[in-house]
């Protein structure tokens, strides 16, 4: 017998998956949440996810991402083929609307993720999920991050939008910062914090908007960046008589509960990203009436390091 018959075949490098990278995992261990994108880390493996992912979707965003998401797909030049390095993509990013993709390591405490947005950076995560697992993924990837939200950051209404919504983070750090009792700081900052990300999850991750006369979609094109990364449930969202379409009201987005966990039965349909503006415009007015201080119980749960940045914040 030959000796290299006897030998174990190499595994091949592990590369960037969200299940396993290592050094994503020592980045984690040294508590650095903004990093650098490893690109030379990156396997073929990578690589062939990134191309199966994104062919799959083209048809896809062509029948219902809405018009904007297709402008700004053309505007960043994405390759089709290769995981993008986010120094590129930002090249043609910048100029448009001053945002930049930022590369971090995982998990960003909420305050910190909208004070990103406030000065125009989107938290990117770099791992992409693993060629063979190409549909569930609990949490996000860099297709999500790149190919669902960034795309959209494109468009100057939109972009106001998100720094608007960074914007109201400070006010509920300042708000809750003049508050005494510990007690009730924590326990007002905890609504506060789950009435805005419900608000984000139905509207930048989840949202609808009506887009003219479209047959057989009653009008409507998706622009949540949840719907647009999901080759099953974009499709699902505008197709599908078991999704609940209703028009956005602020006071039902703060109170109503999600799971990330299955496709999303509830969506909201705005009119255009000025109506959105302008929603984040009266979540700020509401915030500082008190009227976020007292929302529905139930998901999602609001963690510690939340809580923690929050609070951070205030006391700065
Ligand atoms: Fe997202």
């Amino acid at each position: 017998m030959l000796q290299s018959d006897t030998v174990p075949p190499v595994a091949p490098p592990p590369g960037m998956t969200t299940t396993e990278a290592p050094f994503i995992e020592q980045a984690q261990r040294d508590h650095r949440l903004f990093i650098e994108q490893p690109y030379a880390l990156y396997s073929e493996q990578n690589h062939e996810a990134w191309r199966r992912l994104f062919a799959r979707m083209v048809p896809r965003w062509e029948r219902y991402a809405n018009p904007w998401f297709l402008k700004g797909m053309q505007s960043l030049c994405l390759d089709a083929d290769r995981v993008p390095r986010l120094e590129d993509v930002n090249k043609f990013l910048s100029p448009l609307t001053g945002f930049q993709a930022k590369p971090v390591s995982g998990y960003i405490p909420s305050f910190i993720f909208f004070d990103c947005l406030r000065n125009r950076q989107f938290p990117t995560t770099v791992t992409i999920r693993r060629a063979d697992k190409l549909d569930y993924l609990p949490e996000p990837d860099i297709f999500h991050d790149i190919a669902g939200h960034v795309p959209m950051h494109t468009d100057k209404a939109f972009a106001e939008t998100l720094v608007r919504f960074g914007e109201c983070a400070h006010t509920a750090a300042e708000l809750v910062g003049g508050i005494k009792d510990e007690h009730e700081q924590v326990r007002r900052l905890t609504s506060i914090i789950q009435a805005m990300a419900r608000f984000f999850w139905f509207t930048v991750e989840f949202g609808l908007m009506r887009s003219g006369p479209a047959p057989g979609l009653a009008g409507l094109r998706a622009y949540g960046s949840g719907l647009l990364s999901s080759y099953g449930e974009l499709e699902h969202s505008l197709e599908s008589p078991a999704v609940q379409r209703f028009p956005i009201q602020l006071e039902w987005a703060i109170n109503q509960s999600f799971e990330i966990n299955h496709y999303q039965p509830l969506l909201f349909i705005v009119d255009s990203f000025d109506h959105l503006f302008g929603l984040v415009d009266e979540l700020e007015r509401w915030l500082r009436d008190g009227k976020l201080d007292n929302v529905a119980p139930g998901e999602p749960a609001v963690n510690e390091a939340d809580l923690a940045s929050f609070l951070h914040a205030a006391n700065a």
